[in-house]
C-alpha cells in the first residue's frame, strides 16, 4: 500500500482521537461539570489549522486525480469536496464561539454543545465516507506519480500537533491525548 494512503488513514485515526476527546467534554455538560474550554477550542484550533489546511486540500487533489481516471466516481467526490468547505465553515465558527467562551463573552452552553455535536457528527460521518467509498479507489487508481504530483502542487507543513515538532500551544492537548491513550489501554488490560 502507497505510504500516501497510510498517511491518510493515521490522520483519520488522530482526528477520531480528538473528537472523541471533543465529545467527552461536551458530555461533561449532562454530568453537571464544567468542561475544558480551552483544550475543545485547542482542538477545534487544530481542526481549522491542520485537516482544513493541509489534509482536505490535499485530499481535494487526489479526488480529482480519482475523477479524472473514473468518471464514475463523480457523484462520491462532489458530495466530499462539499463537506470540505461545510466542515471549514463550521469549524471556524466553533472556534470563534469557544473564543467567547473563553474569553467570557458568552456564556450560554448551547452555543458550543449544539454546533459542538453537529460537527463530531458530520466530520465522523465524513471520513467514514472516504474510508469505504474513496480511499479504496485511491488506493486502486492513484499510482506514487500521482502522489507526487499531488505533493508538488500543494504547500507542504508539518502536522503541528501529531507532527515530529510540535507546537507549544498544543503542550497540554498532547498532554492529554497521552493520559486518555494510557487510561484506554488500562482499561482494555482489566478487561481482558
Ligand atoms: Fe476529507
Ligand atoms: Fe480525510
Amino acid at each position: 500500500m502507497s505510504d500516501s494512503i497510510v498517511l491518510w488513514q493515521a490522520e483519520h485515526v488522530n482526528f477520531a482521537t480528538l473528537l472523541d476527546l471533543l465529545e467527552g467534554q461536551l458530555d461533561l455538560f449532562h454530568r453537571g461539570k464544567k468542561p475544558d474550554y480551552e483544550m475543545m477550542l485547542d482542538i477545534m484550533f487544530y481542526m481549522t489549522h491542520y485537516p482544513d489546511v493541509l489534509h482536505h486540500p490535499r485530499e481535494d487533489l487526489a479526488f480529482a486525480r480519482i475523477l479524472e481516471l473514473d468518471p464514475n466516481s463523480r457523484a462520491i467526490v462532489d458530495d466530499l469536496t462539499e463537506q470540505h468547505a461545510r466542515l471549514k465553515g463550521f469549524g471556524e465558527a466553533l472556534v470563534r464561539a469557544l473564543e467567547n467562551v473563553v474569553n467570557g463573552s458568552i456564556t450560554s452552553r448551547d452555543w458550543v454543545e449544539v454546533p459542538g455535536r453537529a460537527y463530531i457528527a458530520e466530520f465522523r460521518n465524513h471520513m467514514l465516507k472516504e474510508e469505504t467509498a474513496i480511499l479504496p479507489l485511491a488506493a486502486k487508481l492513484l499510482s506514487e506519480a500521482d502522489w507526487a504530483a499531488i505533493g508538488a502542487a500543494i504547500q507542504h507543513i508539518d502536522d503541528p500537533l501529531f507532527g515530529p515538532k510540535s507546537e507549544e500551544r498544543y503542550a497540554s492537548l498532547r498532554e492529554q491525548i497521552t493520559r486518555e491513550a494510557r487510561t484506554s489501554q488500562a482499561r482494555r488490560l482489566t478487561d481482558a
